[in-house]
């Protein structure tokens, strides 16, 4: 069934049971311009029918109202050429709202044939908000805190006879065959690289609690951004996407700044095989965020700010990508495994929140701040 619109092309019906349908669903013709859409795909979009039939969803037509990440154009043409159904899962909309904002919904996309309307595909949309985002939990948290608070005591205790061994070597050295001195020299080196171990575990527990105040986070990116550019990520693009409205979060700026510089270097560590690397900064509001409530707070605690680094590398190995944030977890050679676990101390301290989500080609952390 079909009418013709006043725009001039041709608004198909579906027929009944497609508006009682509880997912977002649209029809495209074979150019990707809507030629239909459901109720729900209207109520979660955001979007009218009037202002939608007639337009195709990814580009400019939109406007500020929607964007699409990544675009759906690759997937239409590969339905409407190949004939058979297509999943893509992740898919980010950014939503525009009437006050200028906007906010960001997720959801696995299922492309099929439409055949018999008229050609074209039909997209259902499966909602899939927060639920690819594994969350930081309390559980984590403490252990990572008793786990820690051990280390600290061991790397105190066991700096002294380091000491006393490293110099027992080198005494030895002073005197031995060539070969013997090539051994004693490795037993200092290897000293040396425990003893800087020990230094980092002991500056973890130093942290102190965080000194909370309002702060604009652009500064802190920025700042972090110049200092990647010159140095550890010298070879690798940094995109900067900020949201200039966004209001002042309340963290400790200087530890705010350690959390995203672990975060890049990270990145552009995981980065180093990559062709054309790519870091990606981003500040936004999203005031539908709050820590999961507890005992203390029955609601949760509002978290609207929220900062994104995302990095087009390998992602997380998997065999650790459950236990990044726990300390002594590394997936890399010489790595120690402590860059997240502080992360984790700092963000926890803040009673915020930081999320990974993570596939090969993309791999985002976002953290979730409280407002000034
Ligand atoms: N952006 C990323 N992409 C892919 N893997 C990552 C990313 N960030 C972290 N990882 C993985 O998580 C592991 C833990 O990171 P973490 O920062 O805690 O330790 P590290 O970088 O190995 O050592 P350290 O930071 O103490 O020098 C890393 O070794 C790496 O395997
Ligand atoms: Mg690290």
């Amino acid at each position: 069934m079909t009418r013709r619109s006043p725009a001039g092309f041709e608004e198909v019906d579906p027929g009944p049971g497609w508006d009682a349908l509880p997912l977002p669903a649209l029809v495209l013709d074979e150019q990707g311009r809507v030629t239909a859409m459901n109720d729900a795909a209207e109520v979660w979009l955001n979007m009218s029918r009037n202002s939608t039939l007639g337009r195709t969803l990814d580009g400019d037509e939109m406007g500020t109202r929607l964007r699409i990440h990544p675009s759906l154009s690759p997937l239409v043409f590969r339905v409407v050429q190949g004939d058979e159904p297509l999943y893509q899962p992740n898919v980010r909309f950014e939503i525009g709202d009437r006050a200028g904002g906007h906010q960001e919904r997720r959801a696995l996309v299922h492309a099929g044939p439409a055949g018999e309307l008229g050609g074209g595909v039909t997209l259902l949309l499966v909602p899939q908000d927060e639920a690819g985002l594994q969350s930081q939990n309390r559980a984590v948290r403490t252990a990572a805190r008793s786990a820690i608070g051990m280390a600290e005591m061991l790397a105190h205790e066991i700096k002294n006879p380091l000491a006393g061994i490293r110099g027992a070597a080198q005494l030895i050295g002073m005197n031995a065959s060539p070969e013997d001195r090539e051994m004693a020299e490795m037993i200092v080196s290897e000293s040396k690289r425990i003893v800087s171990l020990l230094e980092q575990v002991e500056r973890f527990g130093d942290t102190s609690a965080p000194n909370l105040r309002a702060i604009n986070v652009h500064d802190v990116l920025e700042k972090v951004r110049r200092s990647a550019a010159v140095g550890f990520a010298k070879k690798i693009g940094i995109v900067a996407e900020y949201d200039p409205s966004l209001p002042d979060a309340l963290a400790d700026a200087d530890q705010l700044t350690q959390v995203c510089l672990n975060l890049v270097k990270n990145a552009a560590e995981a980065l180093k095989d990559t062709d054309r690397p790519a870091i990606r900064l981003r500040s936004f509001y999203d005031h539908t965020l709050r820590l999961p409530p507890d005992e203390t707070d029955p609601t949760g605690r509002p978290l609207p700010l929220q900062i994104e680094i995302e990095d087009n590398g390998p992602g997380l190995p998997p065999a650790i990508a459950d236990q990044i944030f726990e300390p002594f977890v590394s997936g890399r050679e010489n790595g120690t495994g402590l860059g997240l676990a502080l992360v984790s101390k700092i963000i926890t301290d803040h009673g915020a929140l930081i999320r990974v989500d993570s596939r090969p080609g993309r791999t985002v952390f976002r953290i979730s701040l409280p407002k000034a």
